[in-house]
């Protein structure tokens, strides 16, 4: 088969992994994808600007443009809402898949994307916008289609658990703790994103959205970050055995037991969690997410939520499935299609 096409837009902390991988598991790749993946460019704002030994410089490009109007796959990990919509609607509109890490433009505009995707006929793939390499959107957007998910529960961003765990353990301040998980690579470009509970708001409206079949955006979901959470308060929890934790909870409210649910609640905020609980022990950067499905009962998944290579792994596993169905037909879920449950008001908690 012809080699397939891959545009990516950016190269940052995850962009720079996942042009590594395309290059350095180039065969591996092809073998599982069923044709060669060809990278034909990269985009990002300043061509001049430093890069990682593992990009080949000839590929970059200030004119993301021309590079999505002739690509199979294109790949955003540029971040923010324009241009990267734009580019992804020009994109679906020429006939590409098209796989996002953009949780922030997912949870305003998701539906804009879906539609245009569902009506041309293309996939559209955004694992890597919810924890990191935690494979958690696949899984309840498509192993928990035929259950009733009731609950979605856990840590969803991995700056703020990283601040939370580094003040509780080395006694840093929240702001040189924010510093170190910027260094490495775990902030959003913008961080109050994180601090304030953007980032988690965004997932949980993504995974909401796709766990009870509706529609959940930022605006929907009750949110306080951990701007207001002190060395006190984390002593004070340690002292009286709990650890605090930005949790992100996602519900199906029902008026009772066998009546048809009410509405659907999404709120994030810092939580007392008990030194017992699973969720006390998720550590720096790592996330966790619990489900609770009629049938299913508790599901638990818990790995990396950050950084660039964890990232990547998630971007190009949807890659592959995009690649997979290009090669042998096929397309992955629709997402145009949905029930209209009510969204309970903020603070309905
Ligand atoms: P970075 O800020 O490190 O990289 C962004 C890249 O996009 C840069 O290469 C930048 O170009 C390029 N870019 C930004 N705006 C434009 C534009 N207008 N035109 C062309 N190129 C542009 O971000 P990350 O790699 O950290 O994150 C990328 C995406 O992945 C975001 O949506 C983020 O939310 C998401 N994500 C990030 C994770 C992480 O751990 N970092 C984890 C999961 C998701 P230049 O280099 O020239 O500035
Ligand atoms: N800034 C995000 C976080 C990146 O810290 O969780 C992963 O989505």
């Amino acid at each position: 088969p012809r080699p397939l096409r891959v545009a990516l837009l950016g190269c940052g902390v995850v962009g720079t992994q996942v042009a590594r991988l395309l290059t350095h598991d180039a065969a591996d790749l092809a073998s599982r994808a069923g044709a060669p993946l060809e990278l034909v460019g990269i985009a990002v704002r300043d061509v001049t600007a430093p890069r990682d030994a593992v990009i080949d410089r000839a590929l970059l490009t200030d004119d993301a443009e021309s590079l999505v109007d002739d690509a199979d796959i294109v790949v955003e990990v540029m971040g923010g809402i324009e241009p990267a919509r734009a580019l992804l609607l020009r994109a679906i509109a020429a006939g590409a898949a098209v796989v996002t890490a953009n949780k922030a433009l997912l949870a305003e505009d998701g539906p804009t994307l879906y539609r245009a995707a569902d009506s041309a006929g293309v996939d559209i793939y955004f694992e890597a916008a919810v924890a990191g390499a935690i494979p958690i959107v696949r899984p309840v957007r498509e192993s928990l289609a035929g259950d009733d998910v009731r609950r979605v529960l856990g840590i969803l961003n991995g700056t703020t658990n990283y601040v939370l765990d580094q003040m509780a353990t080395t006694g840093a301040s929240l702001e040189d703790a924010l510093a170190e998980a910027q260094a490495l690579g775990f902030a959003e470009a913008d961080p109050t994103a994180d601090v304030e509970g953007y980032d988690a708001a965004a997932k949980a409206a993504i995974l909401a959205s796709l766990a009870f079949h509706t529609r959940v955006s930022i605006a929907d979901v009750a949110r306080e970050g951990i701007r207001s959470v002190t060395a006190e308060d984390v002593a004070w929890a340690a002292r009286t055995g709990y650890v605090i934790k930005l949790l992100a909870i996602a519900d199906l409210r029902e008026d009772g037991p066998g009546r048809a649910p009410s509405g659907v609640s999404v709120r994030v905020h810092p939580a007392l969690v008990p030194l017992a609980h699973p969720l006390a022990n998720v550590r720096g950067s790592f996330n966790a997410v619990f489900v609770e499905a009629a049938a299913a009962g508790e599901l638990m998944f818990y790995g990396r939520g950050a950084g660039g290579a964890p990232t990547a792994s998630a971007v190009l596993g949807d890659v592959v499935s995009a690649a997979r169905h290009r090669v042998l037909g096929g397309k992955g879920p629709q997402e145009s299609t949905y029930a209209a449950l009510p969204i309970l008001p903020t603070g309905a908690a």
